[in-house]
């Protein structure tokens, strides 16, 4: 009951400045947006890399409302790569991209996101990595396909996102699931109505498990994002009937979430993918964490009572 009144916090600007301003907000932050900086997160991403796990990275930020402030958004990923290829890190971290946050929601949006997303593709590809675009709420995804598919024309290795909980994803996995492709599938974290979105937990896991399949009897790179340690153990068994080697599709998880689980996988020979997001504008992504598990809430609440 409590992840669609916190889904719909997180669009609030009034609920963004009283809880961005709470006092402890960001020691609670940190477990899942561990650093705002370039210099913050590069000790992580060693620390992470050097215990056998892979990374994509995510300038947290979206919803942007100026052309400037989506050029900001392509300026900040690409100063990461920059630092990534200094570091000769570039084949273990990838990027994942937002294309809210490259101005996909303002005036000729679609082309504006297009043009800002295309030099981080380009900076992306040159030091041996790639860019993963996230999916955000339904109504953003046919331009967000477009733009993929636009991508793919000059970079196939450019990867995108499909959420089991819309009705549409079954038709869209069965498209994607070609050779060349790279799709990551997750549940999906917005609030989204019952005319285009599951709403039960069961019924999202069901259409997870058929679409995961789908993906696994294609021809891409299935990316299985989920820390749901069913979801886990079916996508290794349809891994193995589909005849997929270790190395033929891998796991992803957040940041914060079940960090033995990253290690455990990684030690049994599986390519595990860590979703690190750092940067100031944290507010979307960490209340999406706060709705995907209550008792993050709890916690939340009883560290801001304490004080
Ligand atoms: P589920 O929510 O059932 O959780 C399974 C278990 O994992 C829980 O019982 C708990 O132990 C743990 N857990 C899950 N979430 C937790 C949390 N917030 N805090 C603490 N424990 C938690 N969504 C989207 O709409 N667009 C996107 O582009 C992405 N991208 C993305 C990338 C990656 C790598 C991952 C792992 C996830 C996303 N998501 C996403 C988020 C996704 O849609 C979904 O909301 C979360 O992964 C939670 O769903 P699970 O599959 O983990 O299952």
């Amino acid at each position: 009951m409590l992840g669609p009144v916190i889904l719909a916090a997180s669009r609030s600007d009034r609920m963004r400045r009283l809880i961005s301003a709470a006092p402890v907000t960001k020691q609670v932050v940190d477990r899942f947006i561990p650093g705002e900086s370039v210099d913050d997160i590069v000790p992580i991403i060693e620390q992470l890399t050097d215990r056998g796990l892979e990374l994509t990275m995510d300038v947290v930020g979206e919803d942007i409302t100026t052309p400037e402030q989506a050029t900001a958004a392509r300026d900040a990923y690409l100063a990461l790569i920059d630092r990534l290829r200094e570091l000769g890190l570039g084949e273990r971290v990838e990027m994942s991209v937002k294309l809210s946050m490259f101005g996909q929601a303002l005036d000729g949006g679609h082309e504006l996101a297009l043009a800002n997303v295309r030099p981080v593709v380009e900076a992306a590809a040159a030091i041996g990595t790639t860019v993963t675009l996230d999916a955000e709420d339904h109504t953003t995804l046919d331009s967000m396909f477009a733009i993929h598919e636009e991508l793919r024309k000059d970079f196939p290795q450019t990867g995108c996102v499909i959420q089991a909980y819309l009705f549409r994803t079954e038709a869209d996995a069965r498209r994607l699931a070609a050779a060349g492709s790279r799709v990551r599938l997750v549940k999906g974290a917005y609030k989204e109505p019952a005319e285009v979105a599951y709403q039960q937990k069961h019924e999202i896991d069901k259409a997870y498990v058929r679409i995961l399949g789908t993906l696994m009897e294609g021809e891409g790179y299935p990316m299985v994002g989920s820390h749901d340690p069913r979801l886990i153990s079916i996508a290794q068994e349809l891994a193995r009937r589909a005849g997929r080697k270790p190395d033929e599709y891998e796991f992803q998880m957040l940041y914060g979430i079940r960090g033995d689980e990253h290690l455990r996988l990684a030690a049994e020979g599986h390519r595990m993918r860590v979703y690190t997001a750092y940067g100031t504008d944290w507010y979307g992504y960490f209340m999406r964490r706060l709705a995907e598990k209550p008792a993050n809430l709890r916690f939340f609440l009883r560290s801001m009572l304490s004080k």
